[in-house]
């Protein structure tokens, strides 16, 4: 979604910000714009399209001041087009503003404004916004408790209805940034004789270190030398400095060719990483050391709920299997965006768990928020630390993969999948499971890495079968058991990236429906494992071959399957059950890429997504 980069300091704040602003791209955007303020004007340069074309257009005009501001628009209110862009300039020509979200009560406001002589050049509800600041700035007394800039912007925001991330310039005030937060995320950058603003960490993290997260209904005020946060009710607030624990060359694409060639690649490592310090010393269970909720009280639940969205809701479904059937405890799993409206009747003894690489997907924000409201303990699992759902959370288990910046997310979800393994291994140790079983299943975890480093050995394989497959406008993903939430990963990460049409299917509930498709123009991925499914498996793939559909096989090694049925093989090692989606997720990662890529799509930035999904 959109992105944010404010600058105060001793530098040119142009090159820093188109440099933030590059590293924004890959949440998802349609154009971006950076202005300065120099020689008391506001220099502004704001196109429709890439930070590249951006970058163009303003090395054409002299950019020299060193307090400035950029962002990526990804459009909710008006077109694609250059004057939709931020930032929006006042039409008195003396706030500048750039805002993530959605101003709902713009209408009103733009009636008003309209009233009191202030014009519009674009469609969008932040040009209303930056004239009620504006409006609100002209009528500020000098106050000499409080900057005029930081009441007036406190003014204005009681009076929207919506969500925002913002940053406001006043041209009077040149070395001072106003920033404000209600459910879009901002982050301040403390740097030495410099301060920064930003909407993702990446974007700063090449400057600072140093960070402060700012809460929902917080202003900032920041200089070069100072920064001060204030409620938007006036109250006080003493910030927390956090340090970020990874570096810019995390970031980097450090010789692959997309970050999600790299994010795939970096699987083993990051498993290993989620994994670290997670295991009881006695070996037969699983420590968590955020969870903000004792043993006994975990023990006393009777039911778990998962709310998440997209790839992440997916490695929720596989963790209602593992606990369902290791634990033998009832699980629900729902989509974020629908939990959240539905009204959904909760038994008393359940935790509530959210899952979001991100922590900032606003449906599964609102899914935790409703859930806390009424009552219950939220426990997030979350890649990027800080984030909101990581701090409005009761506790939480950490993914600790580093940043992930391919849209389609990997090893995000990989590492999703161990932790579901790790936390229904803890609550399978508090009831019936065995000593022994338990030390079993931690051996398993343990060597899930190994596992994946042995698939991803078969890259080239995989990658010529993508060459012959990237023709195909349909394909089918189907699966049994813990398997079937991986058939519904791969039919999403194939669309996301290939925009190949493609559906996910328990392989039984083919028959129902979708083998109507199946024809010589429509193959099947399917997922076979040993055990009590195989033969099961088996026949819907004998029933798709009578049918003339092409099959492309991921089997675990022992499975022997009949000459002739899987026109395309992969071989993925036997592995506990616990380990065997995480593995089993390889092969269709390294599909949809090499199709991607075959297909020459734009792997790390598809269209019309963003990687964090910040409205609704
Ligand atoms: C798909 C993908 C999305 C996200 C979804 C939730 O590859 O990345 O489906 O999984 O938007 O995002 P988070 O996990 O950040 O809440």
């Amino acid at each position: 979604m959109c992105g944010i980069v404010g600058y105060v300091g001793k530098l040119k704040a142009a090159p820093l910000i188109l440099e933030g602003l590059k590293r924004l791209e890959y949440r998802g955007y349609d154009s971006a714009g950076v202005m300065v303020c120099q020689d008391g004007k506001f220099v502004l340069v704001k196109k429709a399209g890439r930070v590249a074309n951006l970058e163009k257009e303003a090395a054409k005009v002299r950019l020299t001041g060193h307090f400035g501001m950029g962002h990526t628009r990804w459009a909710t209110h008006g077109g694609v087009t250059d004057a939709n862009a931020h930032p929006h300039i006042s039409s008195d020509g003396q706030i500048a503003l750039i805002h993530n979200g959605v101003i709902e009560n713009y209408i009103s406001m733009k009636k008003f404004l309209l009233t009191k002589g202030y014009q519009f050049v674009s469609e969008t509800d932040t040009e209303v916004l930056g004239n009620l600041l504006a409006y609100h700035y002209a009528k500020e007394p000098a106050n000499a408790e409080e900057s005029r800039f930081v009441s007036a912007v406190r003014k204005t925001l009681l009076h929207v209805e919506g969500t925002y991330g913002i940053v406001v310039m006043a041209l009077d005030a040149p070395g001072e940034l106003v920033t404000a937060r209600k459910g879009s995320p901002l982050i301040l950058g403390i740097g030495d004789g410099e301060s920064l603003v930003a909407s993702d960490v990446s974007a700063i993290v090449s400057r600072t270190q140093s960070v402060v997260y700012l809460n929902d209904g917080e202003i900032a005020h920041l200089t070069p030398s100072s920064f001060s946060i204030t409620t938007l009710a006036a109250g006080e607030v003493s910030p927390v400095i956090d340090k970020v624990t990874w570096s810019i060359t995390d970031a980097e694409l450090n010789g692959y060719t997309h970050f999600m060639e790299k994010e795939i690649f970096e699987q083993p490592a990051a498993l290993e990483n989620a994994m670290r310090g997670r295991f009881s010393e006695d070996g037969s269970t699983a420590n968590f050391g955020g969870l903000n909720i004792t043993p006994a009280e975990f023990r006393n639940m009777d039911r778990f709920m998962f709310c998440a969205c997209g790839t992440a809701l997916h490695a929720c479904m596989v963790t209602e299997h593992l606990i369902e059937r290791f634990a033998r405890v009832p699980v629900e799993c729902d989509y974020a965006s629908e939990f959240r409206y539905r009204n959904m009747p909760l038994f008393s003894n359940t935790l509530f768990f959210v899952m979001s690489q991100s922590g900032e997907t606003i449906d599964t924000l609102a899914a935790m928020r409703e859930a806390k409201r009424k009552g219950y303990k939220v426990l997030a699992i979350n890649n990027v630390v800080g984030s909101t759902i990581a701090r409005e959370a009761d506790g939480g288990i950490y993914q600790h993969v580093g940043p992930e910046v391919g849209v389609a997310s990997t090893k995000a979800f990989t590492s999703q999948l161990l932790i579901g393994g790790l936390l229904s291994l803890y609550i399978a140790r508090m009831r019936d499971m065995s000593f022994s079983d338990g030390v079993q299943f931690v051996q398993a975890l343990k060597g899930a890495p190994d596992h994946v480093r042995t698939v991803l050995m078969q890259a080239e394989h995989i990658k010529g079968i993508a060459k012959r497959y990237a023709k195909y406008r349909d394909m089918l993903f189907l699966g049994r058991l813990s398997l079937f939430p991986i058939a519904l990963e791969g039919a999403l990460k194939l669309k996301e990236i290939s925009y190949i049409h493609a559906e996910g299917y328990p392989a039984a509930e083919m028959k129902h429906g979708p083998i109507a498709l199946i024809s010589e123009e429509c193959p099947a991925v399917f997922f076979v494992s040993s055990g009590e499914m195989f033969h099961k498996v088996i026949n819907s793939m004998q029933e798709i071959k009578a049918r003339g559909g092409r099959i492309i096989a991921i089997a675990t090694e022992s499975c022997q399957l009949p000459d002739g049925l899987a026109d395309e093989v992969i071989i993925i090692p036997e592995c506990h059950e616990a380990v065997l989606p995480i593995v089993a997720t390889i092969p269709v990662q390294l599909l949809s890429y090499y199709i991607a890529v075959e297909l020459k799509r734009d792997v790390d930035k598809p269209r019309n997504l963003a990687k964090s999904v910040t409205v609704e």
